[in-house]
Order: structure tokens, then sequence, then C-alpha cells
């Protein structure tokens, strides 16, 4: 059907042409007042802005300056104008054009922007009022609109407070106009200094006026994985997840060395220094769950710290660390350390990660960098499972089609053989679709990668190369925050990392010696939620009179504690025994009375042994064995506090108990926690009657607190100390304060007694409890001594060699 032809009143005429001179009024205008963006780079001469920042203010200004703003560049630093005027006219000598630009116009590009940057000292306050007015009075001389101004921070953080204060006080621009700063890593060395710098830049900054890089989400590839993902959807929506995906391994090898910058390095390590951030930030854009609308900046960072909430914490066997066997005496000669200095800082390191959602679950992520390495590469390498059987011989299996092949998605970040940014999806998985940016590639003939020739994958690579620095500049001017790392996303990836960084402090990194020279010394191996060296240490390379022995250097040494036989020996080696005896014990009651009472207490020390009993005893008879609470915070028992959450992290979700044999006590009933009206010990202790012969567990697990306590049985409460319950409920001086514990007329009923007790923290404890005799109301562990069973200690040296 033909549309009604236009009625063209004399008064839609009229209205037409006030519509159209207003709007030709605005465009004279936006022309006469064109927006203004001020650029003040702090640190202008220093590396990173002679290496990448002034080459990325110039690409921008190739890109933006045509299209409707105007630009002015302040180079800034401490020092005095003429020898920083001069020290910035350095760094800018050797500013570059795209390879298409034709030199003479490269020339002209280059000699108007030189024109547009100024050197600045920027040292006290009045320096900073001096600048907001030369930029005031520029805007009105010129008659221009400030867009806004951006201030990018290119100097080490304990120069930020000063600028951020001078900033805020005397910088910011008027009304209408943007304030944008520029952060540059390290963001903090743990959770605490992190969170006392971010509270510290807020107070001068809002969240939105923060930009804090992370380069490597400015890297083509790295910037590629989320609009990847959006553009195949289709093809990924099915693949993208645990039934299909075998593992993930994000990756940055350097070649290079801590050489020159070992003061940093030192106090950082290679887990702060790329796990932490460029890593991790890879891993959340790979394992994230994909927004509708990916160019969504706060969709995009909600996913990204859905993934933070969603990560398994980590155990100090999650991790292998090394060092490169130069490395402490780098660190000697640059840090004038004594001879007999040994670094205990990793250059090394791999880690398993596990995302505990039902996209992930069970799927091992492996994040790993290391300096002095055979190669320099960085890749994020997503490997799907393959479970076909190909009939016919190899010869016969074509690329596209074999399921046979492996099947992988790699986010070729840079260098390596490749030497390039790319994207490579084997051709059995299916054909990609890429933005015109990225453009089929193809590699020297015979290439191989990740063990596969070239031909086997689509290819593809940027039609352009750009520097990581470029890219993220002029993210910042678009004002696209999801390419930068927010306060809270800064938070949640400490509070990942810092427990892990805490429980290494005192390892011993393995050496190596650098190079391809490494052979397979740092190759590593998981399983059950644990990370290892394949190889054993080689004595050559344990370091000499060190601070950290390594545990095989000593004997388990076997001993009396309290007239009870102990065991003792460096914690590694103490955990394998221990574990080794439960299992030993568990056969014997198995083979005599077809099943196995085991009684395990909550807390940090078992948590190394139940991750033990995970991985290394295959032959462990978990079908016949009943698992029992020692004792329980009252608090859900999903709670990480809850000790059956523990038990559950590390050990109950590695082995197979029968549901049937498992039990958690019973403190959360009718909707509430340890009410005395509910009757949780006592229904605990008829579960225990019913089930355990003569209420005797086979073996009864227990710890020793610093206060003497055990179980949850605290020094100065009688309850559960004597008497006829079998289960009580307890208080405790720390929180939570309410406790559901195993009494000691309970305890003191098993055949066996084994209490582990490790860490220096106990020192004080071992050396008193050793002195004193039968007083459980002072120390409750003093009154564990078993009717007829036996009792064995079992400490570290940390704990006994007081
Ligand atoms: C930096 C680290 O953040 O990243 C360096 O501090 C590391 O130690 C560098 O060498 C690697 O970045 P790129 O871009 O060379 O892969």
């Amino acid at each position: 059907m033909l549309a009604e032809p236009f009625n063209w009143q004399p008064g839609l005429w009229k209205m037409l042409i006030v519509v159209m001179c207003v709007a030709l009024l605005g465009c004279l205008q936006a022309q006469e007042l064109q927006e203004h963006v001020s650029i003040i780079l702090l640190g202008a001469t220093g590396d990173l802005a002679k290496k990448y920042l002034w080459q990325g203010l110039f690409q921008l200004y190739l890109d933006e300056a045509g299209r409707g703003h105007s630009f002015s560049f302040h180079g800034a630093a401490l020092t005095a104008p003429k020898q920083g005027q001069e020290l910035m006219a350095k760094a800018l000598e050797s500013l570059s054009c795209p390879k298409d630009m034709a030199p003479s116009h490269c020339a002209e590009e280059k000699d108007q922007f030189l024109q547009l940057s100024r050197y600045r000292q920027l040292k006290t306050a009045e320096d900073y009022q001096a600048l907001n007015k030369d930029i005031e009075a520029q805007l009105q001389h010129a008659g221009l609109r400030e867009a806004g101004r951006i201030f990018y921070f290119s100097v080490p953080p304990f120069a930020y407070a000063d600028i951020a204060r001078n900033i805020n006080s005397s910088c910011r621009p008027g009304p209408g106009a943007w304030l944008r700063v520029v952060l540059e890593k390290p963001f903090g060395h743990d959770h605490f200094s992190a969170q006392q710098l971010a509270t510290e830049l807020g107070s001068f900054f809002q969240e939105e006026e923060m930009y804090r890089v992370d380069h490597y989400l400015g890297k083509q590839a790295v910037a590629q994985i989320l609009p990847f993902r959006d553009q195949n959807r289709k093809a990924l929506d099915s693949l993208w997840n645990r039934h299909h995906v075998e593992r993930v391994e994000i990756i940055m090898k350097e070649t290079v060395d801590a050489e020159g910058r070992t003061s940093f390095y030192e106090e950082y390590g290679v887990i702060r220094d790329v796990l932490q951030n460029h890593l991790t930030e890879v891993l959340t854009l790979v394992a994230m769950e994909l927004p509708l609308n990916v160019s969504s900046a706060e969709a995009v960072l909600r996913h990204k710290l859905q993934v933070f909430q969603a990560l398994r914490g980590l155990q100090r066997g999650s991790a292998v660390v090394g060092q490169y066997q130069s490395y402490s005496e780098q660190v000697r000669r640059e840090l004038q350390k004594p001879d007999s200095f040994h670094s205990l800082t990793p250059t090394f390191a791999a880690v398993l990660v596990h995302i505990d959602n039902l996209r992930w679950e069970g799927v091992p992520f492996i994040l790993m960098s290391g300096k002095a390495l055979d190669e320099r590469v960085g890749y994020a390498r997503i490997l799907f499972k393959n479970q076909a059987c190909c009939v016919q011989s190899e010869k016969h299996w074509a690329a596209a089609q074999s399921q046979c092949l492996p099947r992988q998605l790699i986010f070729h970040i840079g260098h390596g053989d490749l030497g390039s940014p790319a994207v490579l999806v084997s051709r059995n998985l299916f054909r990609p679709s890429l933005p015109s940016s990225w453009k089929e590639m193809e590699g020297p003939p015979g290439l191989r990668l990740f063990g596969s020739p070239l031909s086997d994958y689509y290819a593809y690579s940027p039609v352009q190369e750009r520097d990581a620095h470029s890219v993220l500049l002029s993210h910042i001017f678009h004002g696209r925050k999801d390419s930068f790392i927010t306060t809270e996303n800064l938070l949640a990836s400490w509070g990942f990392w810092t427990p892990l960084l805490e429980s290494l402090a005192h390892k011993a990194p393995r050496l190596y010696p650098g190079g391809a020279e490494n052979g397979r010394l740092l190759d590593f191996e998981f399983s059950s939620g644990r990370l290892f060296f394949s190889q054993q240490q080689p004595e050559q390379l344990v370091p000499g009179p060190g601070p950290a022995p390594m545990p095989s250097d000593f004997q388990v040494l076997r001993a009396k504690y309290r007239e009870s036989p102990l065991v003792s020996a460096w914690s590694e080696e103490l955990i394998s025994k221990l574990a080794n005896d439960i299992e030993a014990t568990a056969v014997r009651a198995v083979r005599r009375f077809g099943q196995f009472h085991l009684a395990l207490s909550g807390g940090s020390s078992p948590v190394a042994l139940f991750q033990q009993l995970a991985t290394a005893h295959y032959g462990f008879p978990w079908a016949h064995t009943h698992l029992w609470l020692v004792d329980e915070r009252c608090v859900p028992l999903s709670d990480p506090e809850s000790n059956f959450q523990g038990l559950q992290a590390h050990l109950l979700q590695h082995v197979r108990v029968p549901y049937y044999n498992i039990h958690p006590m019973p403190v959360h009933l009718q909707q509430r926690l340890c009410a005395e009206e509910d009757q949780g010990a006592q229904i605990y202790a008829r579960e225990i009657s019913a089930l355990v012969a003569n209420s005797s567990f086979d073996l009864v697990l227990l710890g020793m607190g610093a206060d003497g306590h055990t179980a949850s049985l605290f020094p100065q409460s009688p309850t559960g100390l004597d008497g006829e319950q079998l289960v009580v409920l307890t208080t405790s001086p720390s929180q939570p304060h309410r406790r559901m514990s195993l009494s000691l007329p309970l305890i003191n009923r098993a055949k066996k007694v084994a209490v582990l007790v490790m860490g220096r923290m106990k020192r004080e404890i071992t050396a008193l409890v050793s002195r004193v005799g039968y007083e459980p109301k002072k120390w409750p562990i003093s009154g564990v001594l078993p009717h007829s069973g036996q009792l064995v200690w079992y400490m570290d040296y940390d704990a006994f060699l007081a």
C-alpha cells in the first residue's frame, strides 16, 4: 500500500525553517567554541613516559584532533624548568607516525603536536595554582569550551597523595567539564595497604574520576576477549563451561630478569607484580558471565566482580614458586645486603585457581608467570575436552573436521614464535567472526603452536598493531571505565591474593638456573586442588646457609611429650607422616570392624592434612569411613567460618565418602543457631551412640590453641570438661563465641587421639603444657588422656623447637 502523500502545511514550513536555523546556529557556535582537553603528564621525563606515554598521547592527538577537539599537553615533573624542558624534548624526539602516513604529513603533525606540548615544573601548591590559571587563561583567550582535564600519574605511589591534594584543591576544571586522573600500579602491596591507598585517594577524587591502569587491558588480544565472546556467542554459548572446557592457562613468560629493579622487585615478587593484576584481569575476562551488552561498562564491571566472589580461596598448596639462581646475588649487590642474605622473593609462580560457580566448577585455571625463563610470550589458552575416538588412521584426519585433533582457543597476547597479538581457533571448533580491525594471518611455514601446526587454526591478527598504553589513552579520553580497575575490583583482587601471599611469605622458592637451562625443573602438575613440581629439587640447587632449610634436610624426630609419643618434623614432612598414620589406622579399622570412625577438628592447621589426604592417599577406605566433627562454630554450615565448610572445601569435595557417612554437627536447627531448646548437642550425642560402638571413635584429631584450649573446650569454662554429656555447647573467647564440641570424657573414650600442633605461634603454649600436670580447667588440652586408647602428639619444628 502506498503511503499518504505528506500534506505540506504553511505552518510546517515555518517550523522547519526555525529548526534548521537553530541547528545551523548550534553548529556555528560549536565550531567557534571547540571542546578543549588539557592533558597533564606527571613524570613526563620518566621511563614510562619516554617509552610509551608520549607516543600514546601523540597517537591520541592524531586520532582525535580532527574530530572537534583541541588539546594542550603539559609535561610535568619536579625538575627545574630549563633542565626539564631539555629532558622532555629528548623524550619527544622519537615520536613516530602510523606506517601508512606520508612523511611530509607526519612531519607536519609532529610539529603541531610539539607546539601544543609544554614542560612545566609541578612541585609546590603554587605551581598547581599557576597551572590552573594558565589553563583558564588559554581557554578564554582562544574562546574554547573546556571538555575536561586528564592528569596522568606516571610517578611512584608515594608521590600520589601530595599530587592528588594539589589537583583537588586547585586544578579541578569548571562546572560541566570532567576530571580524569590516571594511576599506574602498584596499587598497594596487600589488601590492607591497597585499602589504605584507596581510602586516601577516595578523599580527593570520586570513583568515576579515577582510572587505574592495568596495561594488559590495553593489549589488543586481551581487549578482544569480550568482543570475541560476544560476536561468537552462538558458537561459544554451549562450549564455554565445565562440560566442555578441560582447562584454562593464563601465562606470561619473560626472558628478562629483575636486574636493575631489585629494590622494587624484592618488595613485590612475581605474584604481586604480575599475577595479582595482569593475569587476574585476563582470568576475569575469560570467566565472567557475558553481559547482554558488552559495551556497557557498568555491566562488565559488575560481572567481573561476580567472578571474584566465586573464586575459591587459595591455600599454600595452590601454588609453586621459584627463584632464578642469580637473583639473591643481584639483590645483595643492588641493595647492599650482607653475603649471608638469601631472598625468599619468588621470581616464578604457578597457581591453580578454581571458580566455584555452575559454569566453571571443577575447571582448573592455571596462572603462571616468571622471569629468566626460556622465552617471552603471553597468552590465555582455553583447551577444550576431547572425548572422541577416531577409527581411521591419523593421516586421514582433516584439521577442519576431526574431533581427535586438539580443540583450543588462544588469545595470544604477544611475542613468542608468532611475534604478534593474535586470536587462534582450532579449525575443528568453529569458524570465528572478528571485527574488521582484525585480519586473517599467515605465519612462517612450518610454525607449530600449542601442539598443532598454525594451519590447523583459524588465525587472526590486528590490521594495525597498537601499543597497550596508546589503546588505554584512547579509552581514557572516551571515558571507557570498563578498561580500568575500579576500587571494588582492586580490593576484591587483593582479598583473593593476600592469604596466599601471607602463607608463602616464608616458603623457600625452588631455585632455577634461568633460560633454556631450566629444562624440566619448573614443570608442574596439579590434582585435587593442589599444584606441585613434577621433579624433585636437585641437590645442587638447594640454597646454602639460608634462612629456610628444606623439610627434607631433616629426619622425622621421635620422642616423648607429656609422656606420650611425639612425632616432630618440618611441617610438610609432619603432615605427610600424620596422613600416612591416619590411613594405616583407617585400613586396620575397616579390616577389623568394617568401618572407620574419624572425628576431625577445624581451624587452619588441619587444612594441609585434608589436602594431603585428598590428593596422595588413593588407598584410603573412604567408602567405609564415617566423618564426624570434633567441634563447630554456631554459624550456618555454608558459612566460610564453619568447620564443616573447611572440611567440605579441602577434603569432602575431592573424595568419595558416602553421603550418609558424613555427620556435620547440628548447629543450625529451626532456623536458629545453637539454641539450647533445640537440643542440637543431644541430637549429635544420640547419633554418635547409635553409630559408633561404645561411643569410642577410632581416631580423634585435635589441635591445641595458644591458650591451651582443645576442640571447643576453653580455659576457665567448665562445660564439657567432665560429667556425663558427650556433646556440649560452649563459649569461646573469640568470635563466633557460641560453639558445639565433643566433651573431654567422650574424646577420652577414643581408641586413638592425635594432637596436631603447628607454627611459631604455638611455641609458648607448647613449652608451658610440657610442664603442667592434669589441669583441664586451666589448660583443657592437659585433660586429654584416653582411658584405654593411645595419645600421639604431632608437632612441627616451628612449634616444638622452643
Ligand atoms: C609490568 C611488570 O607490569 O609488566 C614487569 O611490572 C613486566 O615486571 C611487565 O616485565 C610485562 O609487560 P609486557 O607488556 O612487556 O608484557
